[in-house]
């Protein structure tokens, strides 16, 4: 049982799909890992502490051609070349929308594994790579925007006069704002949030935040049973899009964290919400890479518009590369180990197990996910 880890491709990526913690775990469990050379490097891990760890360092061509390759990202089309049939890949598929690449996924005779589509249940929380990337971009987006912005977040009474506290608000309350709204408190801001879950008007509170939003019977009934946003009516995205107009005006910092599983993100924020905040206000988008809530935004830059205001669209979980990949590698563990057979220290996968069938993209050749079928 070889485990393959390669370098990431993309070159803004600097997340690792293992550390060394992981391979000690992996090789505790009999399998042999092969990582390609300086695969851990933007996150902080050298070659050395994968040796140490007991890895091979191998050319990438080995590391793809394992039995079980981890990635970040979906590889691309010279990694999928690359793997070996029959192999297991698991990595964030990115599947929405990607038809193209599960099919050629399926053509390379793996069984590609997407964990966004890990089931949110509690013999999978410590699989759930959405929850543990969130958490740190919305962190992270927080400090991006106190980093980009020329006030100060807290308010400061000193003998020179008294700097108001800035004024932050969070668009989109899953893991993601949740810890938006706590770092913003903790540096001092005053901080709103707005969500069209009902659920989460309470935990904005509970957080010391205060809650925003239009809450109409059709507010009421807007989660799914797996406890996700739906899309909303054209009604409740006018009356939503007006509330959000006059408060956005008065906002120093807004972090969008809204997005709807397999759809495009929403577009909460437009170009006139954004003219008529103040210069020097900030805006982070933290759903650029699925279309952005904040019209203007740009996946790794930040533009800066007529009226001074930036609109920050990097991705901000990989300017958290090692922990980020510290994380996401006990993600990837917990669920690789649910596919060994320990007495036999082999791989043996159910293929009838709940996890497995959710997050199953490719098998034998064919695309196998319900959802991503060929049409
Ligand atoms: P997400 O990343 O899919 O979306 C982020 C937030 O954007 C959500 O709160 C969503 O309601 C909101 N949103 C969508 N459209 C919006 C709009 N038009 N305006 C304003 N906000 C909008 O969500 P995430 O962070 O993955 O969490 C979704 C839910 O899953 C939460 O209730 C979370 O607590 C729950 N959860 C459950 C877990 C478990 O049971 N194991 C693990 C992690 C999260």
């Amino acid at each position: 049982m070889l485990i393959g880890v390669p370098a990431e491709k993309d070159p803004a990526e600097t997340r690792v799909a293992a550390t060394p913690e992981t391979v000690k775990k992996f090789i505790g469990l009999g399998a042999e890992v092969a990582v390609e050379h300086g695969a851990g490097v933007k996150a902080g891990v050298p070659d050395a502490d994968y040796q140490a760890a007991g890895a091979r360092l191998v050319s990438e061509g080995e590391a793809l051609g394992a039995d079980v390759v981890l990635k970040v990202r979906r590889p691309q089309a010279n990694e999928i070349a690359a793997l070996k049939s029959g192999a297991l890949v698991i990595a964030a598929m990115d599947p929405y929308g990607a038809t193209d690449a599960i099919q050629a996924l399926a053509g390379s005779g793996a069984s590609a594994f997407a964990m966004e589509l890990m089931p949110r249940i509690t013999r999978a929380q410590v699989m759930d790579i959405l929850s543990s990337q969130a958490n740190l971009a919305g962190y992270r987006a927080v400090v991006d925007a106190a980093a980009e912005y020329g006030r100060a977040f807290p308010m400061m009474m000193t003998p020179a006069g008294t700097v108001p506290a800035a004024k932050s608000f969070i668009m989109g309350v899953g893991v993601a704002g949740l810890q938006a709204i706590a770092t913003a408190r903790r540096l001092g801001a005053i901080v709103t949030a707005t969500d069209v879950r009902p659920a989460t008007k309470e935990q904005v509170e509970s957080l010391g935040a205060k809650f925003v939003a239009v809450e109409d019977e059709e507010f009421k009934q807007a989660e799914t049973a797996g406890g996700y946003a739906k899309e909303m009516s054209d009604a409740y995205k006018a009356k939503q899009a007006a509330l959000i107009a006059t408060h956005i005006a008065k906002q120093d910092i807004v972090v969008t964290t809204a997005l709807i599983p397999g759809r495009p993100a929403p577009r909460l924020v437009t170009a006139a919400m954004v003219a008529s905040m103040r210069p020097g206000s900030v805006l982070v988008d933290l759903a650029v890479e699925r279309g952005g809530n904040v019209e203007g935004a740009r996946a790794g830059e930040i533009v800066t518009t007529a009226n001074g205001v930036k609109i920050v669209g990097s991705s901000s979980v990989i300017r958290l590369g090692a922990t980020a990949s510290a994380l996401y590698a006990r993600n990837l563990f917990a669920f690789v180990e649910t596919l060994i057979d320990k007495p036999n220290k082999a791989l043996a996968v159910n293929w009838d197990d709940e996890l497995v069938k959710a997050t199953c993209l490719t098998r034998g050749g064919a695309v196998v996910h319900p959802n991503f079928l060929p049409k």
